[in-house]
């Protein structure tokens, strides 16, 4: 638990968050716990910067209280497979196998791998996995698919529950087409065991969960997380700033989510760009949420110049048109109020902003920018 300070800074943004930091997504939460509690596998599907790991932590640090083990793996940090068994044998050790068995045991733990791995301690006492290239590319996956059996078994010769969770799990098939397959031969037989999914990229989440052809086809329920509500948000923007020598009021608070629209990253991002706007001791205005916006703006400008200078002319007009209204730009309606080109050249210009997530497509089949300073700076600066 962090502990309030009157004159630090109250908000976060960049890293997961947790405890003080984390505004309660209730529903969500309690979803997540008892789907751990049960054994079910869960597919957690948002936007880059949603906060998919700070909520699956915030689960997982509620159930560990109780008992629950997790291994976990990012596969953002893991490009090759090798990393992906070293990623995965360290969580083992040092997130299972270390609370429940004695040194001498937890010896044991790798000796039924075809690889063995090297560890070494580095000088905080922590232990370092390494498995290196294979001259026979079948030792890596046997060695793979051993370390997957093993959460499982533990557990169960210890009567403890554990969850297995994957964060960024689409990179899977960057690591190897198969790699999914492999794991999905050994998951099924988990029944005690809960799997989580985490990822970013929506449509590669959704076939590989939801395309029959793929082997984790319907082997987990989605659950989407959206941004978070405007009535949830502002008390806990309020009682951040309360908890400091600053605060705020309705009129501010209801500019800044007007801004981000409860996007989870980007009210952090302004409110603790407004926080640094009030003086000691004040209340934050109105003129200080713009003069906050101001600042993220200055911050993210050189990035979003660069989006602006790399966009085709018909990448501008969508972003210029999302910018003013989220919309469906296949429709006459909205390409004519936009002058937007024909369809087929709509088609051209999206698909690149959508793989930049730049641009997003909605649950009701709109499209909108992805980020909301993005559409304030195109509003600023480029229309
Ligand atoms: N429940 C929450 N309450 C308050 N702020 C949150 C919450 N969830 C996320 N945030 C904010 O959003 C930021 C991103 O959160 P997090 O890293 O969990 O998201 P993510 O979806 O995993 O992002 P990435 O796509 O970068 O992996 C956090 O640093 C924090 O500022
Ligand atoms: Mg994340």
């Amino acid at each position: 638990m962090t502990v309030a300070h009157p004159l630090r800074n109250p908000f976060t943004y960049g890293e997961a968050v947790a405890d003080d930091a984390f505004a309660d997504r209730a529903r969500e939460l309690g979803e997540l716990e008892a789907d751990m509690r049960n054994g079910q596998n869960v597919v957690v599907i948002a936007p880059r910067r949603y906060g998919k790991s700070s909520l699956v932590r915030a689960a997982l640090s509620r159930q560990t209280g109780e008992g629950l083990l997790v291994v976990e793996v990012d596969l953002i940090t893991t490009p090759t497979k090798e990393r992906f068994a070293a990623k995965l044998a360290k969580s083992i050790h040092d997130d299972l196998a270390t609370p429940v068995f004695r040194a001498r045991e937890r010896a044991r733990v790798f000796s039924s791998l075809r690889i063995t791995p090297s560890m070494t301690v580095d000088t905080d006492g922590r232990m370092t996995f390494g498995f290196s290239a294979a001259r026979d590319p079948g030792d890596i996956d046997a060695t793979i698919e051993r370390l997957l059996e093993l959460p499982a078994e533990i557990a169960a010769e210890k009567r403890k529950r554990v969850v297995v969770y994957f964060d960024e799990f689409q990179e899977v098939t960057r690591l190897d087409p198969h790699l999914p397959g492999l794991m999905r031969s050994v998951f099924q037989w988990q029944r005690d065991v809960s799997h989580v999914y985490a990822g970013s990229k929506r449509e590669l989440m959704h076939r590989l969960f939801n395309d029959r052809n793929e082997p984790f086809y319907r082997s987990a329920k989605t659950m989407e997380i959206g941004a978070i509500d405007p009535s949830v948000f502002a008390p806990f923007l309020r009682s951040q700033f309360d908890r400091t020598d600053r605060g705020i009021g309705d009129a501010s608070l209801d500019r800044l989510l007007a801004v981000t629209r409860g996007h989870p990253h980007a009210t952090q991002q302004l409110a603790y760009a407004l926080w640094e706007e009030v003086p000691e001791g004040f209340t934050a205005s109105e003129g200080d949420v713009e003069a906050a916006l101001r600042a993220v703006l200055r911050a993210e400008n050189a990035r979003f110049t660069l989006v602006w200078d790399s966009a085709t002319p018909p990448q501008k007009l969508l972003l210029q048109a999302f910018a003013r209204e989220a919309g469906r730009p296949f429709t006459n309606a909205y390409r004519i109020a936009h002058e937007l080109p024909p369809s087929s050249g709509v088609q051209r210009a999206l698909r690149p902003l959508i793989a930049q997530e730049l641009v997003r497509k909605e649950q009701d089949g709109s499209y909108d920018l992805a980020e909301p300073f993005l559409r304030e700076w195109v509003v600023a600066f480029a229309t």
